[in-house]
C-alpha cells in the first residue's frame, strides 16, 4: 500500500512530540554514581536498551533479568547491599514475559507513569509472579524478608490473563519490609468461574506501604500476611475476595473500593480455634455489591483464641447494596444495607477489647468513633471518593512530575557534586537546590553517597526528588559532632515558621561516622497558608549500617557484655524534629532508622549504633500526616509529641533498640530540656529492676486530637536476649500519655515485650497480659 506523504509527515510529527515529550527520567543526563559497585557501573537501565522490545509479541524475559542483574548485583545467595542499586526503566510497551522478573537488592522497577507499560503474562508463564520481589533462594523466608527494605515497583500494568484462569498465578510477590511501595500498578486477572489468580501475594516481612493499586477479577485480589502495612486507594472489582488476609499484627486500610467481590475481607484465616489474624483498621472506605463485607472468626469474651485475635475497627464505611458488613460464626454481627439493598455509612464500629480509657472491655458493637479536626480531611483516594466516601482524610500520593520534561531537572551532579562519600559536596547540593527552586525546576539528585559539612537549607517552593536513593550523610567536618550543639543536615524552611511548602522524595539521609550532633531533618515550614501541605514521600533516615557510613560491622560491634559506649559508634542526635512553628505536613512511607544491623555484612550482622531521639513533633498548630510511618532504634524514644495537635498517624511502627538496657535509656544521651526529652531520672527513682528506663514507642505530651489508625510498638530484646519476648518483660512500659489538652485516640494498638501497653501520667491503664493477640498484644479501641 503507497502511504501518501502528507501521513508520513503526520506520523513524523507525531513521533517527534511523542519523544520531545518522553517521560523526564528516561530522557534526563543518566549520571548516577555508586562510589562502590565498581567502574562503569550504571544506577539507571532503560530495559529496551538491554534488548527488549515491548513488541507484545517477543519474550522479553531474559532481556528485561539482564537490565536488572548488569553489573554483579545482589541477587540470589546475597542478603542485601545497598552499594549496587539501580532504576530498571520501561518505556510504553507491552512486555511480554514467559518467567518472573526477579528484582535485585535496591532495585526500582519504574514504568512511563504516562503510559503504564504492560507486563504480560505467555501462556506458559512459569514463577512466583510477573514481579517475584523477593525470591526465596535458599535463606530462611523470615529472616530475608524482614530486610527487604528499598525497593519500588510503580506505573505497570500487570496482566496475568494469558494464564489459564484455573492455574494458580500471581501478579506480584512482595514479602518484604520497611522504605519498599508499590504505586500506581493495576492487576488485571481473569473473571471467570474457577479462576484461581491472586494479584498480589504477600507471606511474610515487615512491611511497608502501599498506594493506587487496582484488581480486576482473580480468585483473589490481594492475599496479604506480613507483620504490619499501610495501603490506601486500592479499588477492587470482580475479585471472587477482594483481600484475603492470611495473617498479621496490626493493618491499615484506607480510601478502599470494594466492588462485585462476593466477599470483601476475609480475616477467619486460622478459625475461631486459632486465628492468625492479629487485627485491622479499616476506615474511609465502600463496599458495592458485595454479599459480605468482612469475614470473621471473632467471637467475643474469649471464645476465639488468641482472645484479642481478629480485631477490627470500622471507621466511616459506606456499604452500597450490602446485605452483611460484618459476619462471623455466630452469624452477622455488623448489618449492612439489610436484603433491601440502598446505602447506609457506618459511622463506627469494632469488636476486640477497648479501654476508655480503662478496661478490658469486651467490644463488639458501635462506639463513638473519632472527632475529626476538619484540618486533616479532604479527600484524595481517588477509588473511595470515586465511590462516594465523604470527609475522608487528605491524602496525596508522591509526585511523578509526568508533565515536566528533562529540561526541567537540574542534576547535582551537573551542579558539581560528586557523590563519592569523600568529596565535600555541600556547596554544590545547596547551589543545585537554590537554583532549581529559584527558577521553578526540580533539584535532582543522582544516586551518590554525597558528604554534606554544614547545614543544607531547603527554601520553601522546593521540589526535590532524588534517583534510587542517594544518600546525603553528614560528616568531614564538627559541625555536627557535639549532642550540646545539635545542628540539622536537611533543614527545612531558612527559619521556624517559614511559610511556604516543598515536594521531597526518593532520598536518604544518614550520617558518616560518629555525629552526636546531627539532626537529619529539621522541618521549619508553615504551610498552612500554601495550596497544598508540605510533602515527603520515601525519604528515609539510615543511620549506620551501610557502607560508607563507618558504622558498620567493622567499627560498631555488638557487645552484651559491654561495660560503657563505644563513642564512635554515636551516629546522631535525632532523625527528624517538626519544629513548633512548623505546620501543614504530610508524610508518607518514611522510616527513620537507626541501623541494628550491617546491610553490607554478607551475614546482616547486628551492630550497636547510638542516636539519641526519633521523631520529635511540636508543630503547635498541627495539621501533620504521618501515613505508614516507622521510627526504630532511637535512644530515649520512637516518636514524641509535645504540645502539638490534629496529628493523623497510621500505621505507625516502632523498635526499641536491641542493647537496652545496657546501656538504658539514659545513656549515652542525656536529657536536655531544651528538647522536652523523657526524664527518666525522676521516672525511675524508685526503680529496683534495673530495667526502667527504655525508650519510649510512643509519648504524647500536652497535646490534642493525636488520632492514630494503628500503632505496632515492639520490644524484641532484652541486651540483645530474646527471652523476655514471651514473658513480656522486655521492658516495663512503652506508650506514654503525659498532661493531655485534648483526645488521644489509638486504633488497633499492639505492643510486643512490655509489660504495661499503655501508661497515662505515670501510672499503667492497660497490662499486656489482659489482652493477648497471635504475637502481640492487643487493645483495639482505646479513647483517652
Ligand atoms: C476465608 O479464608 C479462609 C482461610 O484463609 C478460607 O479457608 C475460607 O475458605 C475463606 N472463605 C471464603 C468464603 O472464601
Ligand atoms: C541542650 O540543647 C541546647 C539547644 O540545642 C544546647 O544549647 C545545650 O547545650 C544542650 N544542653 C546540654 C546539656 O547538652
Ligand atoms: C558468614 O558467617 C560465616 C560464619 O561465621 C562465615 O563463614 C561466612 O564467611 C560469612 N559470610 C559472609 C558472606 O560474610
Amino acid at each position: 500500500m503507497k502511504t501518501p506523504a502528507s501521513l508520513v509527515l503526520l506520523a513524523l510529527l507525531g513521533y517527534f512530540v511523542a519523544s520531545i515529550q518522553a517521560y523526564w527520567l528516561a530522557d534526563i543526563e543518566h549520571q548516577g554514581y555508586a562510589p562502590f559497585a565498581g567502574d562503569g557501573y550504571a544506577v539507571f537501565r532503560n530495559v529496551k536498551d538491554y534488548g527488549a522490545t515491548g513488541d507484545g509479541v517477543t519474550d522479553d524475559t531474559e532481556a528485561i533479568n539482564n537490565a536488572i542483574m548488569d553489573g554483579n548485583r545482589c541477587g540470589e545467595g546475597c542478603a542485601s547491599s545497598t552499594t549496587t542499586p539501580a532504576i530498571v526503566y520501561f518505556p510504553a510497551g507491552t512486555y511480554l514475559l514467559s518467567s518472573s522478573l526477579l528484582p535485585a537488592y535496591m532495585t526500582q522497577m519504574i514504568g512511563d507513569p504516562n503510559s503504564p507499560p504492560t507486563l504480560k503474562a505467555t501462556a506458559g508463564f512459569q514463577g512466583q509472579g510477573l514481579i517475584n520481589g523477593d525470591p526465596y533462594y535458599t535463606q530462611d523466608l523470615n529472616w530475608l524478608a524482614t530486610n527487604v527494605f528499598f525497593r519500588q515497583v510503580r506505573n505497570f500494568v500487570l496482566d496475568t490473563t494469558g494464564i489459564d484462569a484455573g492455574t494458580l498465578a500471581y501478579g506480584i510477590h512482595w514479602p518484604t519490609a520497611q522504605a519498599t511501595s508499590l504505586q500506581n500498578i493495576q492487576f488485571v486477572m481473569p473473571t471467570a468461574a474457577g479462576v484461581a489468580h491472586i494479584g498480589l501475594f504477600i507471606e511474610s516481612g515487615s512491611g511497608g506501604f502501599m498506594t493506587d493499586l487496582t484488581f480486576t477479577g482473580g480468585a483473589v485480589g490481594a492475599s496479604l500476611g506480613n507483620q504490619q502495612f499501610t495501603m490506601r486507594n486500592m479499588a477492587f472489582d470482580s475479585c471472587t475476595t477482594a483481600i484475603s488476609q492470611l495473617w498479621d499484627w496490626g493493618w491499615t486500610y484506607y480510601g478502599l473500593s470494594i466492588a462485585n467481590c462476593a466477599v470483601g475481607i476475609n480475616v477467619t484465616a486460622g478459625g475461631s480455634a486459632a486465628q492468625t489474624v492479629g487485627s485491622i483498621t479499616v476506615f474511609d472506605s465502600a463496599f458495592a455489591s458485595v454479599p459480605v463485607g468482612i469475614l470473621s472468626a471473632f467471637v467475643p469474651g474469649g471464645a476465639s483464641q488468641p482472645e484479642t485475635a481478629g480485631s477490627i475497627i470500622l471507621e466511616n464505611i459506606v456499604a452500597s447494596d450490602v446485605p452483611v458488613l460484618v459476619q462471623t460464626n455466630d452469624g452477622p454481627v455488623l448489618t449492612g444495607s439489610g436484603d433491601a439493598g440502598g446505602t447506609v455509612t457506618i459511622a463506627a464500629w469494632g469488636q476486640g477489647h477497648d479501654y476508655v480509657p480503662n478496661g478490658p472491655t469486651p467490644l463488639q458493637g458501635a462506639f463513638t468513633g473519632n472527632t475529626r479536626p476538619a484540618s486533616l480531611l479532604g479527600g484524595g483516594n481517588a477509588a473511595a471518593d470515586a465511590a462516594g466516601v465523604l470527609g475522608g482524610y487528605y491524602a496525596r500520593s508522591k509526585p511523578q512530575y509526568e508533565n515536566l520534561r528533562a529540561c526541567h531537572f537540574f542534576s547535582a551532579r551537573s551542579a558539581g557534586a560528586k557523590g563519592d562519600g569523600v568529596t565535600d559536596d555541600t556547596a554544590a547540593l545547596q547551589r543545585v537546590i537554590d537554583y532549581a527552586t529559584a527558577t521553578g525546576n526540580v533539584a535532582f539528585i543522582d544516586y551518590g553517597l554525597y558528604l554534606v559539612t554544614d547545614t543544607l537549607v531547603v527554601p520553601p517552593g522546593a521540589r526535590i526528588v532524588g534517583e534510587a536513593y542517594p544518600v546525603l550523610m553528614a560528616g568531614g567536618s564538627s559541625t555536627f559532632a557535639s549532642d550540646s550543639n545539635p545542628q540539622p543536615l536537611l533543614q527545612v524552611g531558612a527559619y521556624a515558621g517559614q511559610p511556604g511548602a516543598v515536594e521531597l522524595s526518593d532520598f536518604v539521609l544518614g550520617t558518616q561516622g560518629a555525629q552526636a550532633g546531627t539532626i537529619l531533618i529539621q522541618w521549619n515550614l508553615d504551610a498552612s497558608g500554601s495550596a497544598a501541605p508540605a510533602g515527603l514521600w520515601d525519604v528515609h533516615t539510615r543511620i549506620g549500617g551501610f557502607a560508607g557510613s563507618n558504622l558498620q560491622a567493622a567499627q560498631c560491634v555488638k557487645d552484651p557484655q559491654q561495660t560503657s559506649v563505644d563513642t564512635a559508634c554515636i551516629g546522631a542526635f535525632m532523625s527528624m524534629h517538626v519544629v513548633a512553628e512548623a505546620a501543614a505536613l504530610y508524610a508518607e512511607n518514611v522510616w527513620l532508622w537507626t541501623a541494628d544491623h550491617d546491610m553490607d555484612d554478607g551475614n546482616n550482622t547486628q551492630i550497636s549504633v547510638y542516636t539519641g531521639r526519633g521523631l520529635l513533633l511540636e508543630a503547635a498548630a498541627g495539621t501533620v500526616w504521618l501515613v505508614g510511618t516507622a521510627a526504630e532504634h532511637h535512644q530515649l524514644y520512637q516518636y514524641q509529641l509535645a504540645a502539638t495537635r490534629d496529628v493523623f498517624m497510621g500505621q505507625i511502627q516502632t523498635e526499641t533498640p536491641y542493647y537496652q538496657p545496657n546501656p538504658l535509656a539514659s545513656a549515652p544521651f542525656e536529657a536536655n530540656s531544651t528538647y522536652g526529652d523523657p526524664d527518666f531520672a525522676a521516672l525511675c527513682a524508685a526503680d529496683t529492676t534495673g530495667t526502667c528506663a527504655m525508650a519510649w514507642g510512643l509519648r504524647v505530651v500536652a497535646s490534642a486530637d493525636v488520632l492514630v489508625y494503628g500503632a505496632g510498638l515492639y520490644s524484641f530484646f532484652s541486651n540483645y536476649a530474646q527471652t523476655c519476648i514471651a514473658g513480656r518483660s522486655c521492658q516495663a512500659r512503652i506508650a506514654s500519655l503525659e498532661g493531655l489538652t485534648g483526645a488521644v485516640n489509638i486504633y488497633n494498638l499492639n505492643t510486643i515485650g512490655a509489660t504495661s501497653m499503655i501508661d497515662q501520667d505515670g501510672a499503667s491503664l492497660a497490662s499486656a497480659a489482659d489482652n493477648v493477640n497471635v504475637f502481640p498484644d492487643t487493645i483495639a479501641l482505646f479513647q483517652s
